[in-house]
């Protein structure tokens, strides 16, 4: 394909790709901005951005068309789930201490002996937070005011330290983290500014996902600015292409890393390189795992782990018909309630497999946006209804080539509680976060025998069995440096009386322990 970086190749590349249109201000733009322009086109390719504009008006007309044939109603999905059987799923729930400890053991092993890695989404932008930085910079006004990076890079800290201490090594948990064209400058300066949060920066690998442009209904790539198309990232299974383009895996290779734990950035609850979750899939010889919740109602905006055609996948919440999410089982749950948490597990093999082999059959999922424009004259315009096309992989799409897929349900008190929009939106706040988290601390205190006393020194009557969506009584947060996972902190805690608030870092803890 002839390299777009003078004018009349890019013409040509361009008037064979149907996007012409894309050089209509040409003449109005200065040097540095056609310099701009053309180095866009040319790193997409004529061909390529021809190819896309296509796929993405064809993909629109075909789920216009069925949509329209079926009358709203998708026919036929719902006769072609299923939900996972139990008899494929681990729990937390339904298992034994002895067995949960066995996975935990597992798995702290091989983080012992460096094999196990944690991978980052943070592509995204974060649309429905409304904030013009990473979200990972987000900070949900804990006590210690620490960011959702901050607690991310403490928990690696401390699970290492926990492997280490009980198989005598001294090890590392590598940090790979995803971003985009929107993120990577910021996370970058983030990182730098913090100090990597005392992580070896040798340690913490940003790379960077590709964008794709977006296009109208009748495939036209769509202008931001005169001279800028309007672009954004891949979708968060662009991962797949993102690890070849930047020789991730290689690194992995290098490093003599074996199982990656993925997660995505907003969930406060995180628990990194969980070992009980990789001791889990590593004992069942799984290739790829899902951490999954119970789904909380029909409408909760989480994918569902299930089968289709008899193949593992999760049917996204932007996808899945009404009907199919509001089926009941007699006992009254949801027949589709394996919720998808976006913590994933895959083996180096496999993953090498998807980025030689697979990745080019990824479905591109259709977004119908309402995309920002210049118009025929040149006056940028916010469009009221949607008129563009994001085209996304989806980082679950490779399940499908999974040859040994296991599922593995989790508390969703103990382990999900994502930060999706503003206050004060009713679900997945700042506030709901701060409240997960702190009520979590205050049962890990409480288990460990704190008693909490307020400002007078009068006790707090305890709550048991405090659940997520509850104030506690008492604010106590425990900084992941003392405790992962609530491990260890009868040493500090127990018959204390300790004042609320209460910040359990390190050097109060210490204070505690001696007292
Ligand atoms: C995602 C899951 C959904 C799950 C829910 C749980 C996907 C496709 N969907 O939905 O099934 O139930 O989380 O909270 O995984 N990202 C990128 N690059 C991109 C787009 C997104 O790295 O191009 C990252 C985001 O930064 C984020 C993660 O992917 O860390 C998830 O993206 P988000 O848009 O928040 O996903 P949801 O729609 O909430």
């Amino acid at each position: 394909m002839a390299p777009l970086d003078d004018e009349p190749e890019l013409r040509a590349g361009l008037a064979r790709a149907g996007q012409s249109h894309l050089l209509r201000f040409w003449p109005q733009l200065e040097p540095a901005e056609r310099a701009a322009l053309a180095e866009t086109l040319r790193a997409l390719g004529a061909e390529e951005l021809g190819a896309h504009c296509r796929r993405a008006a064809q993909t629109y007309a075909r789920e216009q068309q069925e949509e329209e044939e079926a009358g709203g109603h998708p026919e036929g999905l719902a006769g072609r789930l299923q939900p996972v059987p139990p008899e494929f799923f681990g729990s937390v729930a339904r298992s034994e201490p002895a067995t949960l400890e066995r996975w935990e053991e597992e798995g702290l092993r091989q983080i012992s002996q460096g094999k196990v890695a944690v991978l980052l989404l943070a592509g995204g932008q974060g649309t429905r937070l409304g904030v013009p930085y990473p979200k990972g910079m987000y900070d949900v006004g804990l006590p210690s005011r620490k960011t959702l990076y901050q607690l991310q890079a403490e928990r690696i800290r401390r699970v290492a330290q926990l492997a280490g201490e009980k198989f005598g090594t001294s090890c590392k948990v590598p940090w790979y983290i995803m971003t985009s064209e929107f993120t990577l400058g910021p996370t970058e300066a983030f990182f730098r500014d913090h100090d990597y949060f005392h992580l070896a920066k040798s340690d913490v690998v940003l790379f960077e996902q590709r964008m794709l442009p977006a296009v109208t209904f009748d495939g036209k790539a769509i202008l931001d600015g005169k001279g800028k198309l309007a672009m954004a990232p891949d979708g968060n299974g662009g991962l797949y292409r993102a690890l070849a383009d930047n020789k991730i895996l290689e690194d992995m290779e290098r490093r003599g890393i074996r199982y990656i734990h993925v997660y995505c950035v907003d969930n406060i609850l995180v628990k990194m390189a969980d070992p009980v979750f990789v001791g889990f899939c590593v004992s069942k010889g799984a290739d790829c795992g899902a951490k999954v919740v119970e789904k909380a109602y029909p409408t909760e905006p989480v994918g569902v782990v299930c089968s289709v055609d008899g193949v593992y996948q999760v049917v996204e919440y932007s996808e899945i018909p009404s009907e199919v999410a509001e089926m009941r089982n007699p006992d009254g749950r949801l027949t589709y309630s394996a919720g998808n948490i976006c913590n994933h597990f895959f083996t180096l093999d496999f993953l090498q497999t998807i980025a030689e082999k697979f990745e080019p059959q990824l479905k591109s999922h259709l977004a119908i946006k309402k995309v920002p424009f210049v118009d025929e004259v040149g006056n940028r315009v916010n469009p009221l209804k949607p008129n563009g096309i994001k085209l996304e992989k989806f980082v679950f799409d490779v399940f499908q080539f999974s040859k040994n897929f296991v599922a593995f349900e989790v508390l969703r008190e103990e382990e999900f509680s994502p930060l999706k929009n503003a206050d004060p939106a009713s679900k997945d706040t700042p506030t709901t976060a701060r409240r997960s988290l702190l009520s979590q601390h205050y049962r890990w205190a409480q288990k460990a025998g704190a008693r909490f006393m307020d400002s007078q020194g009068h006790p707090i009557p305890e709550i048991q069995s405090l659940s997520g969506d509850e104030e506690p009584p008492a604010v106590c947060e425990i900084s992941p440096l003392v405790s992962y996972f609530g491990e260890d902190l009868e040493q500090y805690l127990n018959a204390k009386e300790v004042q609320s608030p209460l910040l359990l870092d390190e050097s109060q803890a210490e204070a505690l322990r001696q007292a």
